[in-house]
């Protein structure tokens, strides 16, 4: 988080040193933390402390204010040098304990309401005495809102407030409104709707999942001057109306009547006049307890793109193209007739002839239907919905449609963007960009499988196989955070992880058949609770979020270790390899059996575990989880192994997993090995793997010595392949290899994503393993870093940057001839680097300037070689 606002604890401080000069270690570091920009006051100062910590610094402040603003700076000593202070960044702080949320919820919903999903107003009148010096506005909703105040939206955040587990956790959001506020009168309020909350959502279809009515909760804090504080409350005198959102719903979209709209409707009434089209608000009253203040990884619109082209179909249809699939809306700017209306279907893909294809988005409409109120120009867009698209099938339109008139705006959620990967192959770019739009287009609030069909839900097996290829492509620390908790939150009593977080099917055995069995704890998936949080412990040195999440990873181990029978873990309904080729025809369960996949995660995840508790110093936990990873490691040995060597289930997915999760022995590894590359070539070099075997394809390959092998199957460009999708024009990544066959025809219709960043995954073995930008366990967060690029004639250059949480890491290669490669590698300031150069090629150092390794350890600064073949 950069800024962030509404956070209830002392941030922890993370800071990049950059300098022009090699070899810089920080020797010792001061902050300063103060109420004041240009720190005329101090609150709090560290004094100098010897350390190289730069990263989750502690800040020992203990009597934080609510809905303040701080302001905190930091200096280094490093290099021999002293930094000046560095630019001073702020944090404005939510509720902090004691302050209790204290505002009742407001609806202008009536009874009648319970199932409809329309949009509403709220309003309230506040007075203002004095010279306000600050002035927040708290907000959090049961549905979605936008807050309004004296006529203007607050805030450009979407979909606030956000999916979580709305009965155990539900967040708020502070917004700044120091220069909205006035003296004397004033108005606050929300436009509602019913998103997440009430509206359909889920594998049953099931509405009213949290509740049947739609309502908002604000306070507005007011910090005048001579330093005392109002806090005002939406209460029993604020008043409601229907808004011109008429209907409004995740999966179908949304409907707006400009006849509906009120004037005006966030102003102070000068005259106390309240037209018929108002009401009393009713309240409701709720757990505050379960609200936690967001501070940051909101939703916004983060991209816009123009329509590309207009395209009139062989069936005659209008359609607009955005060039590029993702999540979204689209704006439409025209002008129109009172009565005119604009309708437009949102749809990823067209058929084989070039139609409209809807059929893979099931029963979710996506539609958005605007309807004129008065001659005129209108730009309009809806509100509290989304769609997965690329195009939009013009179904109504005011005269002749242009181009000019359709913007797509891109939704999803804050996060920087920190990872470039770029190589000669086009192609493999290509891939690159595809699946960061599958990020993209996933992670909008919740990680989901997709944001298109009826579906846009938090599978956690999706996520914890993308969560280490997210986070080099971006800051995706906020974001898990925020899930992990809705993850925790709706772990079963027994420590059983919901195959969906939030868990919206809680309970629910029929009403769909992947329910079936119960809506929880399936290997792959459920292990997004240990998997997960270990990546930002990796990736972000984030130690925090492993106390945090302690009992929740420490749950799912017993789970699993309970319902194991002498070490082998298998539960009710697994999907196993899901979606894999190697499945029978027509079936979504991939060849390799569930008694494998499921005791490989069983030990893989008890192996992170029993590091964790390392990490933590709980030594006693620690020797319980080793014994137990011990136990199920040798079992799985004596199970799934032939006594010749041989893995009993003869799939690419059971090598892949045994050999990647460090479960063969070793003098059957490279036997193991070998027979990988033999069920590769069966397959004509392709593979056939599902969700459990595809991530790890290239990196059981590469850690086996077999790089030749893992950059052939990377390159494969013929069905099925990552390039196959790119030569069939993907701007996304699909859900199956076969989504769209080289005839044409489609995979059926019941599961045809063509925007799932699942196997996206490969994206980790470009950055971890074809750059070699790896960490080191001990040195998490980029502290130490591990440089283990594949330089390969496969690429006749590269260039990847990874912007970690220390500062800017690269590698770079590029062949000079067919024989000659120059490497270059950058280590940020504070970090130290170890580089290990493939075999086959004679290494020398090319440039640089003096030596600056310390026990072998490469210092910051930039490095080059020159390697001959
Ligand atoms: C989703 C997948 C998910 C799976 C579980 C599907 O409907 O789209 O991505 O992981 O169900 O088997």
């Amino acid at each position: 988080m950069k800024e962030p606002i509404g956070i209830e604890y002392v941030p922890h401080i993370s800071w990049q040193i950059t300098s022009d000069l090699p070899g810089i270690m920080q020797e010792s570091y001061r902050i300063q933390l103060s109420t004041y920009k240009d720190f005329s006051t101090i609150v709090w100062d560290s004094g100098r402390i010897e350390s190289d910590c730069q990263i989750q610094v502690c800040v020992g402040y203990d009597k934080l204010k609510s809905a303040m603003r701080y302001y905190v700076r930091v200096m280094v000593w490093a290099g021999g040098f002293m930094s000046d202070w560095s630019g001073a960044v702020s944090f404005v702080t939510g509720l902090v304990v004691p302050d209790q949320w204290s505002a009742p919820y407001v609806s202008a919903e009536r009874m009648e309401d319970h199932d409809v999903s329309k949009g509403t107003y709220v309003r309230g009148d506040f007075h203002v005495d004095g010279h306000v010096e600050q002035a927040y506005l708290f907000a959090t909703a049961l549905g979605l809102y936008i807050p309004y105040m004296n006529g203007q939206r607050v805030s450009d955040i979407e979909m606030a407030p956000g999916w979580t587990s709305y009965n155990r956790n539900r967040l708020y959001q502070v917004y700044e409104v120091t220069d909205v506020v006035q003296e004397g009168k004033n108005t606050v309020g929300a436009m509602i709707g019913c998103g997440w909350y009430k509206g359909v959502m889920g594998l049953t279809k099931a509405r009213n999942n949290y509740g049947d009515t739609s309502a908002v909760s604000m306070e507005v804090w007011l910090r005048y001057a001579d330093g005392h504080i109002e806090r005002v409350y939406s209460d029993k005198d604020w008043i409601g109306a229907d808004a011109p959102i008429v209907f409004s719903e995740i999966y179908d979209g949304e409907t707006y009547d400009a006849a509906m709209e009120i004037d005006n409707w966030c102003i102070p009434f000068n005259d106390n006049r309240v037209d018929g089209r108002w009401r009393t608000c009713r309240l409701l009253s709720s757990d505050a307890s379960i609200l936690h203040g967001q501070a940051g990884g909101f939703v916004r619109v983060n991209g816009r793109i123009p329509a590309s082209q207009l395209i009139r179909t062989p069936k005659g249809e209008t359609v607009v193209d955005f060039g590029q699939n993702m999540a979204g809306r689209i704006e439409v700017s025209c002008s129109g007739r009172a009565g005119d209306v604009i309708e437009i279907r949102c749809f990823e893909t067209l058929d084989a002839q070039g139609n409209v294809y809807v059929d893979n988005l099931r029963k979710a409409k996506t539609t958005m239907r605007y309807t004129f109120a008065k001659d005129g120009q209108i730009c309009w867009s809806p509100s509290f919905t989304f769609m997965g698209f690329r195009y939009g099938h013009i179904l109504s339109f005011p005269g002749e449609p242009s181009i000019e008139n359709f913007t797509a705006l891109v939704l999803h959620t804050d996060m920087e963007e920190t990872g470039s990967f770029s190589t000669s192959n086009p192609l493999v770019n290509q891939l690159h960009h595809n699946i960061v739009w599958g990020m993209k287009s996933n992670f909008l609030d919740v990680p989901t499988d997709c944001p298109q069909r009826d579906e846009r839900l938090g599978w956690t097996g999706d996520a914890q196989i993308f969560s280490r290829t997210a986070s080099y492509l971006m800051n995706v620390d906020t974001f898990f955070r925020k899930w992990l908790r809705d993850l925790e939150a709706d772990q079963t009593p027994e420590g059983g992880v919901p195959h969906v977080i939030p868990n919206i099917e809680e309970g629910r055995t029929d009403g769909n058949w992947l329910l079936s069995q119960g809506p929880h704890s399936a290997a792959a998936w459920a292990d997004a609770a240990v998997i997960i949080p270990w990546n930002l412990y990796l990736m972000y040195g984030d130690t925090q979020v492993l106390y945090k999440q302690f009992a929740s990873m420490e749950g799912w181990i017993r789970f699993m270790e309970h319902h194991s029978e002498d070490y082998i873990w298998n539960y009710k309904l697994q999907f196993g390899d899901w979606v894999a080729l190697d499945a029978k025809e027509g079936s979504y369960f991939g060849a390799t059996p569930n008694d494998l996949t499921c005791t490989a995660y069983f030990a893989y995840s008890t192996e992170l575990f029993a590091k964790i508790c390392h990490i933590l110093g709980k030594e006693e936990k620690e020797n319980y989880y080793r014994r137990l990873y011990g136990h199920i490691k040798e079992k799985f040995i004596a199970t799934f192994f032939t006594k010749e060597g041989q893995l009993t289930a003869q799939t690419q997915t059971a090598h892949i997993i045994a050999l990647h999760f460090n479960l063969v022995p070793e003098h059957f590894r490279e036997g193991i090995a070998n027979r990988l590359t033999e069920l590769l070539a069966k397959e004509n070099g392709h593979l056939v793997t599902g969700f459990v075997g595809t991530p790890y394809f290239c990196q059981a390959l590469g850690e086996s010595g077999k790089v030749r092998e893992a950059y052939e199957l990377l390159l494969k460009d013929d069905f099925p392949s990552w390039l196959y999708q790119v030569k069939m024009g993907a701007t996304t990544v699909w859900e199956h290899w076969d989504g769209l066959k080289p005839d044409g025809t489609m995979w059926s219709a019941e599961m045809n994503s063509f925007n799932h960043y699942a196997y996206g995954a490969i994206g980790e073995w470009l950055y971890r393993s074809v750059a070699g930008i790896d960490t080191d366990e001990n040195h998490p967060g980029f502290g130490h870093i591990l440089f283990r690029p594949l330089v390969n004639p496969a690429f006749s250059e590269i260039d990847c940057t990874y912007k970690s949480i220390r500062g800017d890491i690269t590698v770079q290669w590029k062949w000079a001839d067919t024989k000659t490669v120059f490497l270059t590698i950058q280590i940020p300031c504070n970090c130290t680097g170890e580089v290990k150069l493939p075999a086959g090629i004679g290494w020398e150092k090319a440039e640089n300037g003096q030596d600056m390794t310390v026990e072998k350890r490469l210092l910051s600064g930039r490095y080059r070689w020159i390697g001959r073949l």
